[in-house]
């Protein structure tokens, strides 16, 4: 599975209302620490082929949100078709203006165009009613993230009901 960067923000039924694009790695890499506190070198899955990078932006071009994804099976059923998703930053006196949700839903749009089943994520567990109200579907019991120190929880997106 790869995603080829032409074909970005092409779907018109996409649910975007904000610009979604290529995110380059200095955007990338200053949100993430800005906002997660974390990564700021890239973490394992950004040198992926297929890794995607993608910045929501503003009228001005500016990034206000990131988040990376690539094709990545999901544990409990590998032999799926599944994208991961990681590194999920909005800045934070752009928040609660929905320009988070423009990211995974840009990410759950995209599975589908390449027919994944499921797209899945380890979220910060304060952030899960954020995924929650985007249909994600929480998985076991929190547990503490070995690279960010955070306790998070998995969540899930079914592709394919
Ligand atoms: C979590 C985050 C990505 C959400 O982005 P955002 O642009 O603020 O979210 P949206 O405006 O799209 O939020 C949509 C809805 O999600 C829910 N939501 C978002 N943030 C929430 C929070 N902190 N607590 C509870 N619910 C939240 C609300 O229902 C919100 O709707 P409302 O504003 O009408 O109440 C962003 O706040 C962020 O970067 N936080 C810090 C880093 C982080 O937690 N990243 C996720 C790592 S897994």
């Amino acid at each position: 599975m790869r995603f080829a960067v032409d074909s970005l923000n092409r779907n018109p039924r996409s649910l975007l209302t904000m610009r979604v694009s290529a995110a380059a790695t200095r955007e990338l890499l200053d949100l993430r620490s800005e906002v997660l506190r974390w990564a700021r070198v890239a973490v394992p899955g950004d040198e992926a082929e297929a890794a995607m990078h993608v910045a929501a932006r503003d009228q001005q071009g500016r990034a206000e949100g990131v988040v990376s994804f690539m094709p990545h099976s999901y544990p409990e059923r590998p032999r799926e078709p599944a994208i991961y998703f990681l590194g999920m930053a909005v800045r934070q006196d752009r928040q609660r203006r929905r320009t988070g949700s423009s990211l995974p839903a840009y990410v759950l749009q995209r599975g589908r165009e390449h027919g994944a089943h499921v797209v899945w994520a380890d979220a910060r567990e304060s952030a899960l009613p954020f995924y929650l109200q985007l249909g994600g579907t929480p998985i076991g019991s929190a547990y503490r993230d070995t690279v960010t120190g955070l306790v998070d929880r998995r969540v899930i997106f079914e592709l394919r009901r």
